[in-house]
């Protein structure tokens, strides 16, 4: 209800592409886990029977059970992650907060974000957030001081401090992206450390530049790392800041040229993660500050744009707009592909070792059938044999027994006429 008309977007959203995948996997799983736990209680009760089943088969189902629940633990957990970067300044807070729709992390001049602040989806309306290390639930009012370079509590710069906002504020959030936002990549040493810990699961991203200068070497570097961990990493470059060109309106589109195409040829020729036609997909010129201000006065029922913004903001408006749905569409592609293609693959290995268990215990109380059946055709003709010998025999008895009598008789008649 928060939402406001223009948001609802809502199942035309290509985010809609992860949420229905995950639904259907989820369900996928729960069925898997009804086949394995009713095939352990057969297996079971076969053992009682005669052994037809061995414990160690038993056992090798039963198992099962642990695997299927545990990938279902990660797919319920399972969202597409976004992470920023970019020096110092360049507005990687303020671009998050204008997706957000609200003033959510600190921003400011001057070296401003000190760790790695990563926003989700709450459930139930809450919001608060939760240092590394702990799981206390802190107010979430202390954001800006917990993140902020000037507060005196000092965080690591590598540490990651998790913020959860009510999902019914974002349609993102709702839908299961989370946000990671960092410090400028020109105030750390440790670029390693920040891949090796928040980049290596994430499955887009963004490059925030400054439209003011250009791309610099140490942003290039730090991708040139990100693109040696992960193979084509999804990478946006936006940049940022682009109201400043209004005041320089005769060198308007060199400068938009010059940077567009250093952009291509840093993600086409330099990093080869895209062609230089694909690479002109993935750079946009952006005002964020503009947009987070006109989304903030939308949302108080006020008009975007209240005149006193600089010329081309509805341009730089739509291109932001423009951004965030090519945005939609690659991560909930990518998510799709590098969350649930492998889970797919263990479901369907789990399917077919268990089919392949009942199998092989189908086969064996085949042959036993057979076994018995044979047993019992052994003894009947073993019984139609001695019946037989016994028929024989019989009749030799009364043969023989008939001639004693004959003999007797003739004998008997033959001493009486003499
Ligand atoms: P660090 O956290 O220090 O690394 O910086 P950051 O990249 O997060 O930048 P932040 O979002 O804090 O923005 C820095 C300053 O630039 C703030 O005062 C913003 O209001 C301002 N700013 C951000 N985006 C724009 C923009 O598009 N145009 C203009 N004119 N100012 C902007
Ligand atoms: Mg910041």
């Amino acid at each position: 209800s928060q939402l406001r008309s223009s948001d609802v977007r809502t199942d035309n959203s290509p985010l809609q592409i992860f949420v229905k995948a995950k639904k259907r996997i989820n369900d996928i799983f729960v069925d898997i886990e009804k086949y394995v736990e009713e095939t352990v209680e057969f297996m079971t009760s076969l053992q009682n029977d005669r052994n037809i089943v061995t414990t160690e088969e038993a056992a090798k189902v039963k198992n099962y059970i642990d695997k299927v629940r545990g990938i279902k633990d990660v797919l319920r957990r399972d969202h597409m992650k976004v992470a920023f970067f970019g020096r110092t300044s360049n507005g990687k807070s303020t671009v998050i907060n204008a997706m957000l729709r609200d003033k959510i992390l600190p921003s400011g001049i001057g070296h401003t974000t000190n760790c790695f602040l990563q926003v989700e989806g709450s459930d139930n309306g809450e919001s608060y957030l939760i240092t590394e290390g702990s799981t206390e639930k802190q107010p979430v009012q202390s954001v800006g001081q917990l993140g902020h370079a000037l507060c005196k509590e000092k965080l690591c710069e590598s540490h990651l401090v998790r913020i959860f906002w009510p999902k019914e504020k974002c349609l993102l959030l709702r839908d299961d992206v989370v946000f990671v936002d960092s410090p400028g990549v020109d105030v750390t040493p440790n670029l390693d450390e920040w891949i090796d810990k928040h980049c290596l699961d994430a499955d887009v991203f963004i490059l925030v530049a400054n439209a003011e200068s250009t791309l610099m070497v140490t942003e290039k570097n730090f991708f040139h790392k990100v693109s040696t961990r992960l193979s084509k990493p999804n990478i946006f470059i936006l940049n940022n800041r682009w109201d400043a060109s209004a005041s320089e309106p005769e060198f308007f589109d060199q400068v938009r040229a010059q940077h567009q195409n250093r952009a291509i040829d840093f993600l086409s020729r330099e990093l080869k993660v895209y062609s230089p036609k694909d690479a002109e997909e993935r750079v946009f010129f952006i005002s964020a500050k503009e947009t987070l201000q006109a989304r903030m006065q939308e949302q108080r029922g006020q008009p975007a744009h209240n005149g006193a913004l600089a010329d081309g903001f509805q341009n730089r408006y739509f291109e932001f707009q423009d951004f965030e749905r090519k945005f939609e569409e690659c991560i909930s592609k990518s998510a799709v592909k590098t969350k649930f293609e492998q889970h797919s693959q263990r479901g369907k290995h789990i399917a077919t070792e268990i089919r392949q268990a009942l199998d092989e215990i189908l086969d064996r109380t085949k042959e036993m059938r057979t076994e018995q059946l044979n047993i019992k055709k052994e003894v009947h003709d073993k019984l139609n044999f001695t019946e037989q010998q016994l028929m024989l025999l019989t009749q030799e008895m009364k043969d023989k027994i008939h001639r004693i009598v004959e003999d007797v008789e003739q004998r008997v008649s033959k001493a009486l006429s003499e």
